[in-house]
């Protein structure tokens, strides 16, 4: 996996990225959101997606939940199946990247190394590193999926925070604390930084 494809050529489109933007009015971009379980990345991720769209900007949510019930079904929670899933969701972010889609992607993705890989498939800039910041004790306080319970009772495994790491991230390009911040200003800071950032405009 991932090394040359001796038999495999790569096309190239009519389209260059610039007229793509133009022609779309922004520039694509991965935001890329990292928590424990709980913390409120989907909440979050969400909202950000209705404020863009009534922006009329083009943008979609990969979510850890949903992928996993598609995509990425055949994937557990060890660290090399998390680290499959990271990759096979970074690859698929880029294609939308590359759409000039600004892509919101919600995943525990515990590893750091894991998270840089991402950051190293696409253009400076374009990974947007968000810390949806919240202490486990808050996290578990909510358990809005019974799964605290469960790991903590031994029932559910290698459970990010009780008994598997999170590597939080040392230089986020946007932080979050959701348990001081609701959820609309926590939108409000990824569509302005996307906006100061130049995404949110084509030329
Ligand atoms: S990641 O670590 O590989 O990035 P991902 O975000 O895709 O995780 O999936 C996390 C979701 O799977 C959690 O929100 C939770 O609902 C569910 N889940 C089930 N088992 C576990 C586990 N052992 N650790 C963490 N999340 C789990």
């Amino acid at each position: 996996m991932g090394g040359v494809r001796p038999n495999i050529t790569k096309h190239r489109g009519e389209v260059d990225r610039g007229t793509r933007r133009k022609a779309l009015g922004q520039k694509g971009a991965l935001v890329w959101l990292t928590g424990l379980s709980g913390s409120g990345k989907s909440t979050v991720a969400f909202r950000a997606e209705r404020a863009l769209v009534e922006r009329r900007r083009a943008t979609y949510v990969l979510d850890g939940d949903n992928v996993r019930h598609g995509l990425n079904r055949d994937l557990d929670f060890s660290a090399e199946a998390r680290a499959e899933n990271i990759r096979r969701i970074g690859e698929v972010a880029k294609l939308f990247v590359d759409a000039e889609i600004i892509v919101l992607a919600a995943f525990i993705s515990p590893y750091r190394e894991d998270r840089a890989r991402v950051r190293s498939l696409l253009e400076p800039g374009e990974f947007v590193e968000t810390y949806v910041n919240a202490p486990l004790s808050v996290c578990e306080g909510r358990d809005p999926k019974g799964l605290y319970r469960k790991a903590r009772a031994g029932e559910v495994g290698q459970f990010t925070g009780i008994s598997a790491p999170y590597e939080a991230p040392e230089h986020p390009e946007i932080n979050l604390p959701t348990d001081s911040m609701d959820v609309d200003a926590c939108a409000a800071e990824i569509v302005a930084y996307l906006e100061q950032s130049g995404f949110l405009a084509g030329g």
